[in-house]
């Protein structure tokens, strides 16, 4: 489905170039739920960007569905984001001036057309999910951290994406909720959606069927 080969990527700071990711392959078929494990600073939003195609590597190929990605125009990247990839980011990245339930319907939006009903009720159902049915029309701001996760997850869940990139879904949660979302995970996950998740906790890294492990820009197991 998704395929990375020997990826490299190197940020430079203070006029010095720091590589990050040092040579990374990664095979994802579909049906496939990894998780990326690794200490802090060891590259694994970086690899979770490159692979989504937010970031554009230094160098190595990647492949969706039989396509190389290198050699495809943006707008065809822009259109794979919307229609098969969802991204939970490890900051959520909500609007503060949209009430949740706007934030949740944020793929949908168009400046040209209204959502439609049927879209809005599975945006609410997704709010259910996660357990913020009661808080969709309050704005962000007023929610607790671990709230505008799981708004940043319903947004994540109301696409029905092929893969699911989600890095740190459950980074400032308490473990009921974690928990929680570690299911909803699992249900997509049942349902044929392909996941890979960033996390630093071994206690769900070890929900996934297979774990990759990054150390200094390479993956070591
Ligand atoms: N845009 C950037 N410019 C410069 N350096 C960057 C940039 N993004 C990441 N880095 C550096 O790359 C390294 C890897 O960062 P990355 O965010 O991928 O780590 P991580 O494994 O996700 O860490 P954490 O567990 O803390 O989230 C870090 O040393 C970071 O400072
Ligand atoms: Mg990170």
């Amino acid at each position: 489905m998704l395929e990375a080969i020997d990826i490299k990527k190197s940020f430079s700071s203070d006029g010095k170039v720091v590589p990050v990711l040092e040579g990374i392959s990664l095979k994802l078929d579909a049906g496939d739920y990894v998780s990326i494990v690794g200490r802090s600073g060891s590259g694994k939003t970086t690899l979770l960007n490159v692979i989504s195609t937010l970031v554009r590597p230094d160098s190595g190929e990647i492949t969706y569905e039989g396509v190389d990605l290198a050699s495809v125009p943006e707008s065809h990247l822009n259109g794979l984001r919307k229609s098969d990839f969802s991204v939970i980011f490890q900051f959520h990245h909500l609007l503060p001036y949209l009430t949740v339930l706007e934030n949740t319907l944020l793929p949908f939006m168009n400046s040209l057309k209204p959502v439609s009903r049927q879209i809005e009720a599975r945006a609410l159902e997704c709010l259910v999910r996660v357990g913020l049915a009661d808080k969709a029309r309050r704005l962000p701001g007023s929610l607790s951290g671990g709230e505008q996760q799981r708004v940043a997850i319903a947004r994540a869940l109301v696409k029905s994406s092929k893969i699911l990139f989600a890095d740190e879904p459950t980074g400032s949660l308490d473990q009921q909720t974690g928990d929680t979302i570690m299911e909803l995970l699992a249900e997509l996950h049942r349902d044929g959606m392909t996941i890979v998740m960033v996390t630093h906790e071994m206690e769900y890294a070890r929900l996934a069927d297979r774990i990759v492990e990054i150390e200094d820009g390479r993956i070591v197991h």
